[in-house]
């Protein structure tokens, strides 16, 4: 089937939308540095103008093939596959497109999982399948990504997913405050300056912690537990 890489005239014309066909976003992402962090499970990768998904739906396909390479039981085939989704961001401006983005990376993941755990011996597991809904849920923004803000003009959020031994620790940064870190080159910083597409692999270290204050603490919680979205109990 022929892939639409244009929707109308006007849509080109008002949001420079054209969508990559396959083919050239593999080709981009065979480069030596790209694979290098495809082949590293948690560094992330942001879209700042992600369409329907054209990188992120290939990243993630690529990233998982690595999940399961790296895997050696249904335990942490379970988890690698939750990390390596987890580094994956998206922005998008059009609701329709960010409709159809969220759908493609859940589709994705759900044929890829299902298909691979049988490697294991093992069923597909609901919490990792809810798990992964909820991270992909958090990490494509409808919004602007050169104002930082949602549909609703409020900060773009977005969660660090750390890991912390075999666990994850949820945290919320505006994506503001990401992008004005004074962090190392190859940040997020560079690639929304230039519109560049691919963020640094630390892109979360010195995001302010003030931006915190009043965003939800998680607890630390498994990876396949995710879903459950549990609060930090404030002692
Ligand atoms: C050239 S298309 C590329 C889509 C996708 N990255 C791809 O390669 O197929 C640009 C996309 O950016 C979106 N867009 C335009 N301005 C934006 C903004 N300020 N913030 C977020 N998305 C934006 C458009 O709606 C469109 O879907």
């Amino acid at each position: 089937m022929t892939e639409k890489i244009i929707k109308s005239a006007d849509r080109v014309k008002d949001h420079g939308e054209v969508f990559t066909p396959n083919n050239i976003v593999k080709l981009m992402l065979v480069q030596p540095e790209i694979q290098a962090k495809i082949h590293d499970l948690s560094a992330t990768f942001l879209e700042p103008s992600a369409g329907e998904g054209a990188f992120l739906v290939e990243l993630l396909k690529q990233k998982m093939a690595i999940a399961l390479s790296k895997s050696t039981s249904a335990v942490t085939y379970n988890r690698n596959c939750l990390i390596a989704l987890s580094s994956l961001y998206g922005i998008e401006y059009l609701e329709d497109n960010v409709e159809m983005l969220v759908m493609n990376m859940i589709t994705t993941f759900n044929q890829l999982y299902i298909q691979d755990i049988t490697n294991f011996a093992k069923k597909p597991s609901k919490h990792v399948l809810e798990s992964a809904k909820v991270i992909i849920r958090a990490n494509m923004a409808q919004g602007d990504t050169l104002k930082y803000v949602n549909a609703d003009g409020n900060p773009i959020l977005f969660s660090e997913w750390k890991s912390v031994g075999s666990k994850v620790q949820r945290t919320e940064y505006t994506f503001e405050s990401i992008v004005n870190q004074s962090g190392p080159t190859g940040t997020v910083q560079n690639a929304s300056e230039q519109l560049d597409l691919f963020a640094g692999t630390d892109a979360f270290d010195n995001a302010p912690k003030a931006e915190q204050t009043k965003l939800p603490k998680y607890a630390l919680c498994n990876w396949v537990d995710i879903y459950k979205q549990k609060l930090e109990v404030e002692g």
